[in-house]
């Protein structure tokens, strides 16, 4: 039988053996602690000399370093001021392996330090919760999609061209052949939404970005619904509904690591604490601003935004500091989005894009749309953003074999951890984040 942390509530009383890490040793004379990690909480072990092997006591306990392995052989009690509820009468104890002097100590270390240790800062309290609620927030995304009826269809990740512009394209060999990373699965989405209806994948992309912003990573995990005969605004109450499933979702499952991280948070870089508190307004519907008049209130605070060029930071923060849940913008001008996007028959130079800007400045989650579905408009606007028409023969037959309207968008899971969690970065918010100027470890 094996024994978690998490459990113990259920084994109050028994005699149980927990394996874990070392997290923090303290002796007082008689009586020694031994503050247990196993992944799935934080257990004190209390060994009394009276109470234990002596040799566990007095030959064993000395040995133990930060981060040694071990077993732990005890009772389970209550104990209100232990840091899951509960703690160990420990009896007997067994190092696996005495760990050499840890690097990471409670001290102070500098984020260039902790990035090169990215393998043991994960086991710290604060980057745990992270995982955690991050897991959280994939399983919800899983989840929503899943009971709705729609179908996971993966995307490839080598491809054949570009679909988010050529800029930032990874280029790698396919044999023979140049291939590029992907940077969105939608295209095959779209193919896909034509053969199952209501289609989403869930994977890695890829963007060479050479900046270094809080808000990018080089790899990045995306998850992007596509919806057969979806317009923009079926797309925007889908899109709406996602977000406030994961967060209140998140929320309820994850109240004590959200809290773990608020406790780790340096208070002057993170506006909203208690994160719980803020999170609760996120409920739909969300607010929805057309670009222009986005673009009205942007000019009062910032004279220097240039009416019809895309949102930077600063923009995007303007905008959504005037509510308390996440905004849309829609309707982004034409030249700034992607060759895909469909042009409003109505307005030519607007196109049926949405883009969610999330609470707090935290900047743009979700970016989609309405795709283009005329194969004329289409093949202009791949020649207007000078795409190869014959690497997108097969994306332009979706328009030839029974066009239909159709929508979609991208959530950045990276970008909604951070948000969620209040991560002033969204380097801590992946295990092994990929930044600008770091594949290591
Ligand atoms: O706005 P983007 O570029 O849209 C697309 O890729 C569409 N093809 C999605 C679709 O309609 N199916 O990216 C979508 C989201 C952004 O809103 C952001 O959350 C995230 O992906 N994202 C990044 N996250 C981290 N690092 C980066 N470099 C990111 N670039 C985009
Ligand atoms: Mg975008």
């Amino acid at each position: 039988m094996r024994y978690y942390i998490s459990d113990l509530k259920n084994y109050v009383g028994q005699k149980v053996e927990l394996r874990g890490w070392a997290y923090n040793v303290r002796s007082s004379g008689k009586i020694k602690f031994l503050l247990l990690r196993d992944g799935t909480g934080l257990c004190q072990c209390v060994f009394v000399k009276a109470e234990s092997n002596p040799e566990a006591f007095d030959v064993k306990f000395p040995m133990l370093t930060q981060e040694s392995s071990v077993k732990v052989i005890g009772t389970v009690r209550e104990e209100k001021r232990s840091p899951g509820g509960y703690e160990l009468g420990a009896e007997d104890l067994e190092i696996i392996h005495v760990a050499q002097e840890y690097p990471i100590t409670p001290k102070e270390h500098g984020t260039d330090f902790l990035m090169n240790h990215r393998h043991l800062w994960l086991r710290s309290k604060r980057q745990h919760a992270i995982m955690k609620v991050r897991s959280e927030i994939v399983s919800a995304i899983r989840d929503f999609f899943d009971g709705r009826g729609f179908t996971l269809t993966d995307a490839p990740i080598f491809t054949p061209s570009a679909c988010e512009g050529t800029s930032n394209l990874f280029e790698t060999q396919y044999f023979d052949e140049k291939a590029y990373l992907s940077q969105s699965g939608q295209l095959y989405m779209e193919a896909t939404a034509a053969a199952l209806g209501k289609v989403y994948c869930f994977g890695p992309t890829f963007r060479a970005e050479k900046s270094k912003t809080r808000r990018h990573l080089i790899e990045f995990w995306m998850v992007e619904p596509e919806v057969a005969f979806n317009d923009l605004y079926d797309n925007m109450e889908l899109a709406e509904q996602f977000v406030e499933y994961i967060v209140q979702r998140t929320i309820k499952n994850r109240p004590d690591e959200l809290a773990a991280i608020d406790a780790s948070s340096d208070p002057s870089e993170t506006k909203f604490l208690p994160r719980v508190e803020g999170l609760k307004n996120v409920k739909a519907p969300f607010p929805r601003i057309h670009y222009d008049e986005a673009a009205k209130i942007i000019l009062k605070e910032n004279p220097k935004f240039i009416v019809g060029d895309d949102f930077g930071a600063t923009d995007e923060t303007i905008i959504s500091s005037k509510h308390d849940r996440p905004v849309f913008v829609h309707h982004f001008p034409t030249p700034v989005k992607a060759f895909y996007m469909k042009e409003d028959p109505n307005e030519k130079d607007r196109t049926l894009s949405c883009d969610l800007l999330a609470t707090e400045g935290f900047g743009e989650i979700i970016g989609g749309g309405q795709r283009e579905d005329n194969l004329d408009i289409l093949t202009r606007k791949i020649h207007e953003h000078g795409l190869k028409e014959s690497d997108f023969a097969w994306f332009m037959d979706l328009r030839k074999y029974g066009t239909f309207p159709h929508a979609g968008f991208g959530l950045g899971v990276e970008r909604a951890v951070a948000w969620i969690c209040g991560l002033p970065h969204i380097r801590e918010t992946i295990p092994f984040p990929r930044l600008y100027g770091r594949s290591y470890p």
